[in-house]
Formats: C-alpha cells, structure tokens, sequence
C-alpha cells in the first residue's frame, strides 16, 4: 500500500532568530514509517525539524513550517491508500515575521497569532482524500470525548488518542500509550510500550482496516 505519514513539530517564525514550536521528538511518527516500511509498503514521511536520522527507505520530505506541511501533504495525498497525521502542527502562528530581531523594549510583549492550516481537516473537504484516514489527538483533559470529536469533524477512520499530560508517554519520550477510536466500535486501549512496538501493532491494525475499505 502506499502510506503518507506525517511526523514531528512545525517551527512558526516570528523573527529572524526566533519562532514558536512544541515538544515533538518525530519518534511516534518516525517510527510508524519504519514499521509501515518493514511491512514493504511504500511510505512518503513529510517531517518537521527533527533530530532523528532520515529512515532507509523511505521518501522524505522536510519541511518547517504548518503551510509547508501542509504544501506537502496536499501536493502528495493523490494515489494515496492510507494518510496516518501523527506531527504535532501549531494551531497558530504569527500574523507577521518581523523582518529584524525584535528588540527588548517594553515590560512585556503581546503577539498576535492567526490559525494555521488545519491539514487533517483538509483531507477529505479540500483534497478529496478518500483512502483510509488516520488523525491523532493529543490532548490534557477529557482525551476520549475530545478524541471522538476530532474523528467525526474531520472524517477520519480512526484517531489515536494520546494522553499527553502524562510524563513518560506522549511527547519526546520512547514509550507511549494510546487509545484506538473508531466510528462504530468501543475506544481500545493499548498498552505502554516502546513507540518502535506500539508503530507495529498500529500498522498492523490500521493496514488491515484499510484493506477492508475500497481503495482510490
Ligand atoms: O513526536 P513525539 O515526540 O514522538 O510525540 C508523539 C506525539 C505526542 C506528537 C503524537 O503521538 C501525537 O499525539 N501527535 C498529534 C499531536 C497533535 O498536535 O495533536 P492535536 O490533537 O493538536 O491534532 C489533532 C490532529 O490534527 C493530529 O493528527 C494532527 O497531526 C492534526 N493537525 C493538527 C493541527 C493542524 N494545523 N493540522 C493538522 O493536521
């Protein structure tokens, strides 16, 4: 199968030398295409700025910021059997790059951010993804409820749920713990277990639930 996989943060500059980011290591989704590529499908991972080395393999594509992810993903959705967005993209950036550093005047400093592309929501309504789509949602509170709405607003076929308020899973850690939610079944969790195990079983399953829908 061909798999698109989206992996890692986006930087959203504000300056020169400064931009906001989040947590994310890329590992969760760095190793869903290292699993996905093990299995022998052919796998495009479309990644923020990480450290991780690039996966044999595997095609690629690097990019910084939300826009860029979003180029990417919408410029490569087409022929694609699976999209699996686990990358940790900012929700805003800011209204408008300084050209030079901005220098320390004031006792404070307020930013105006505007929203960014939201490239999951775009699949089905803005590229007419129709393969089988994967969402994660990291959330603080209420992980299941928030989990649900994000698999019906945004057309997915599963979202993963994962508790990031929790130290030693989530972001930036090796192991993690989700909860698989489908349209029509009770959420299924899966144990804490090392992202390289974890990204096995989730291909696994998400290939499997795949082949059981008509393919583009
Ligand atoms: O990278 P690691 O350090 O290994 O950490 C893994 C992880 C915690 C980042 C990963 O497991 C995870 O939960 N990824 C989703 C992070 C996130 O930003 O979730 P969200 O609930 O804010 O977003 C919901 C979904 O919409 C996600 O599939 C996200 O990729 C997508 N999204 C969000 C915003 C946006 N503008 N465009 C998007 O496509």
């Amino acid at each position: 199968m061909k798999i698109l996989i989206t992996a890692g943060p986006t930087r959203e500059p504000l300056d020169p030398v400064r931009y906001l980011t989040n947590r994310s290591s890329g590992k969760m989704g760095y190793a869903l295409a290292e699993a996905a590529r093990d299995k022998g499908h052919e796998v495009t991972l479309i990644s923020g700025p990480v450290v991780l080395a690039a996966p044999e393999g595997v095609s690629l594509i690097k990019v910084e910021t939300a826009r860029e992810m979003y180029e990417a993903v919408r410029d490569r959705m087409e022929g694609q059997n699976i999209a699996i967005f686990s990358a940790a993209v900012a929700d805003y950036r800011p209204a408008a790059i300084a050209e030079q550093k901005i220098k320390k005047t004031g006792e404070t400093l307020t930013l105006t951010l505007e929203k960014t592309e939201d490239i999951l929501g775009s699949a089905r309504r803005v590229f007419g993804f129709t393969g089988f789509l994967v969402g994660f949602a990291a959330e603080t509170e209420r992980l299941l409820e928030h989990a649900h709405d994000k698999l019906v607003r945004k057309g997915c076929d599963l979202v993963i749920a994962n508790d990031v308020s929790r130290a030693g899973i989530g972001f930036d850690s090796a192991e993690n713990e989700v909860t698989l939610c489908l349209p029509d079944a009770s959420p299924f969790p899966l144990p804490r277990q090392s992202k390289a195990v974890l990204a096995r079983e989730l291909i696994a399953f998400i290939t499997q639930q795949a082949s059981l829908k008509k393919f583009p």
